[in-house]
């Protein structure tokens, strides 16, 4: 491992983070104003807030996905703003899982050539025998050469959770990953993600169920682009309180 990953070195940190957002229309409108939060490496961070409050926003610049207006995210010891765009999208490709509401897997390709592929891109070494691994720990055996369009929508989320741990990532990201899932599906999702923490990789989860964001060891809650709260150790009925004194 590099001096980057020590535990000293957060998994990714923010500091003073603004985020605006223009068009030809309008003027830029400010949607973050001044986030500071840090996540540990193995730590689960859950961000819950009413509907517009900026989780999706901020989950964006926490991953190098949008940059940030002013202020500063580092994620993996590594300051984004000043990476290339080249070195930006290496580092989320080695670095960082995404899971998000809507699967996005590559229909035309199997369960299996799915869950490689981000390692395919990295020129890593990899064969069917991993992806069958892999989608075994998200108990998906046998599914390596199904398309995802013969899947459920649960199991189709355990892939991209395949995809998105396969290579023990720094972080992962995952944006409402049970919005589109029953509950039990949803439970075994969560259960996952919770699980990649065991093995060193932090986990930043946006979600409005409130028993979700309860699994995780800090809770954030959002209104209007501002953390309002932080509670460690979140219950369910704490975040509850603090949501709806939010809303
Ligand atoms: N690409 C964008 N361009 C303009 N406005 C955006 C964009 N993305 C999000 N917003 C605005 O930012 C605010 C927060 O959105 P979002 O981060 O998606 O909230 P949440 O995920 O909490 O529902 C909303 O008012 C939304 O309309
Ligand atoms: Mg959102």
């Amino acid at each position: 491992m590099g001096s980057d990953a020590t535990a000293s070195v957060p998994a990714v940190s923010a500091v003073g983070v603004r985020k605006g957002f223009s068009n030809s229309r309008m003027p830029e409108t400010e949607v973050l104003h001044g986030i500071d939060l840090t996540v540990a490496r193995g730590e689960m961070v859950s961000i819950v807030g009413p509907s517009g409050s900026g989780k999706s926003t901020l989950l964006a610049c926490l991953a190098g996905l949008e940059p940030a207006s002013t202020g500063t995210v580092t994620l993996a010891g590594h300051d984004l703003g000043r990476l290339s765009p080249s070195r930006l999208t290496r580092l989320r490709r080695d670095r960082v899982g995404f899971v998000f509401q809507s699967y996005n897997l590559i229909p035309a390709l199997t369960a299996g050539e799915n869950v490689l592929l981000p390692a395919r891109l990295r020129g890593q070494k990899v064969t069917t025998d991993d992806a069958r691994r892999a989608l075994a720990a998200v108990g998906l055996e046998g599914k390596e050469t199904a398309l995802p369009a013969t899947l459920s929508g649960g199991q189709q989320q355990r892939v991209a959770v395949a995809r998105a741990l396969f290579a023990a990532p720094d972080v992962v990201f995952a944006d409402e990953p049970t919005g589109a899932l029953d509950g039990k599906s949803g439970t075994t999702v969560l259960g996952l993600l919770r699980a990649a923490t065991d093995t060193g990789s932090a986990v930043v989860l946006v979600t409005h169920d409130l028993d979700a964001a309860a699994l995780a060891d800090r809770a954030v809650v959002l209104r209007d682009g501002v953390i309002h709260h932080e509670l460690v150790r979140p219950t369910a009925g704490d975040l509850f309180d603090l949501v709806t004194a939010a809303a």
